[in-house]
């Protein structure tokens, strides 16, 4: 499992490498939190290689991501894909100085894969191992967010907002009551004939359409929280494709597009008021959208966004979050007995617990 070089670091010889203190270590991070195969490596803040191996293919055909299948298809091509990010930064597995992987939230069978690969190559290399969580990483991918900050994290399974006082001091603002913005957009894609998961062909589709062809409701229109709701829209544009066969679906796509952009916009904005911090780091795969790019960066306020590569599941944010963990030395007491946690909020994995 460990590849070539399973062998050289017997389990229980010591304990991590020592490295001089001024040497920032490379950091190899993992993420199979969900259908993607994910490893990078990461230094002092800079990606060094970023390497993804998509189960979309195996998945498309049951219209949603397959749990178990996920897990052995991790399972299937760990190693590979470990050897194409080393071989990607021109580096052997000597080079790792830690390691790092999600611990959860995710598919538990998946994240089990990963978590137990990452434990075994940094037990085998004798370095430190960092478990993360992986809204962490999503926002650790912006690269130079510094605290405090607002994060809105906008992906296929979590729509929240937080206020990151500081790295290990996450309050948890609000979340979606439902569905999830990149839930909507799959679901709404999948109306619309697009595949799974649809949120980049659904964005592609609205590009030439008109955003006011179509009327739709606004999600949580009047309320002054700062949750989110997108399964009434969802809803609100099955009823208007089944009723209406003519409508262009460039049209519904654009429409579609331009009320979560609005509402994510504006709950966002509000946190910003609400917490009186200056700054908002916007994560998570619907972060490549490039309309909310577009109207968040309009919006007047100093906003970060991972660089386009990085807003999707990875490897490299897992090893950005593990490098600034080693960094403060924000380690659990025992990073090998971290376990595997399906359901875990951002806001308990803060502190030291990982
Ligand atoms: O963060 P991510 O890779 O996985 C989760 O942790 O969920 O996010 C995937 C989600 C999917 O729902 C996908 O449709 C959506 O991000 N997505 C997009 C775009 N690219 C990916 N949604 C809107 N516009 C995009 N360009
Ligand atoms: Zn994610």
């Amino acid at each position: 499992m460990l590849g070539r070089e399973a062998g050289r670091g017997p389990a229980g010889a010591g304990g991590p490498r020592s490295r001089p203190a001024t040497e920032p270590p490379l950091v190899l991070g993992i993420d199979t939190s969900c259908d993607d195969t994910g490893v990078g490596l990461a230094r002092a803040g800079q990606v060094v290689a970023n390497v993804v191996e998509s189960q979309t293919a195996l998945h498309a055909r049951f219209g949603g991501v397959m749990p178990e299948l996920a897990s052995r298809e991790h399972l299937e091509v760990i190693d590979e894909v470990v050897q194409r990010a080393l071989a990607a930064a021109g580096v052997g597995l000597g080079d790792v100085g830690a390691v790092a992987a999600t611990r959860g939230p995710g598919l538990v069978g998946a994240l089990l894969v990963g978590l137990n690969y990452g434990k075994a190559l940094a037990w085998g290399l004798q370095v430190p191992f960092v478990p993360v969580h992986h809204l962490e990483g999503h926002i650790a991918a912006a690269g130079d967010a510094q605290p405090p900050f607002v994060a809105l994290l906008a992906s296929g399974g979590h729509t929240a907002l937080f206020a990151v006082h500081a790295w290990d001091r996450v309050e948890e603002l609000g979340r979606s009551r439902d569905d999830a913005a990149g839930e909507a957009f799959d679901k709404v894609a999948r109306l619309l004939g697009l595949g799974y998961p649809g949120g980049a062909a659904l964005a592609k589709l609205a590009e030439p359409g008109d955003d006011r062809a179509v009327s739709l409701p606004v999600p949580m229109q009047g309320d002054k929280g700062l949750e989110f709701s997108f399964s009434g829209l969802k809803t609100a544009v099955a009823l208007l494709v089944e009723r209406n066969q003519t409508l262009d679906p460039a049209d519904v796509a654009a429409s579609f597009e331009r009320v979560v952009v609005g509402s994510l916009l504006s709950v966002s904005l509000r946190a910003l008021e609400r917490t009186g911090m200056t700054k908002l780091v916007v994560a998570g795969g619907v972060a490549a959208n490039a309309r909310l790019r577009r109207e968040f960066a309009a919006a007047g306020i100093d906003v970060a966004f991972p660089p386009p590569a990085l807003t999707t599941d990875n490897g490299a944010m897992i090893a950005l979050a593990g490098g600034l963990r080693l960094a403060a030395g924000r380690l659990p007491e025992s990073p090998f007995s971290a376990d595997a946690e399906p359901y875990l909020p951002l806001a308990d994995a803060a502190p030291q617990a990982g």
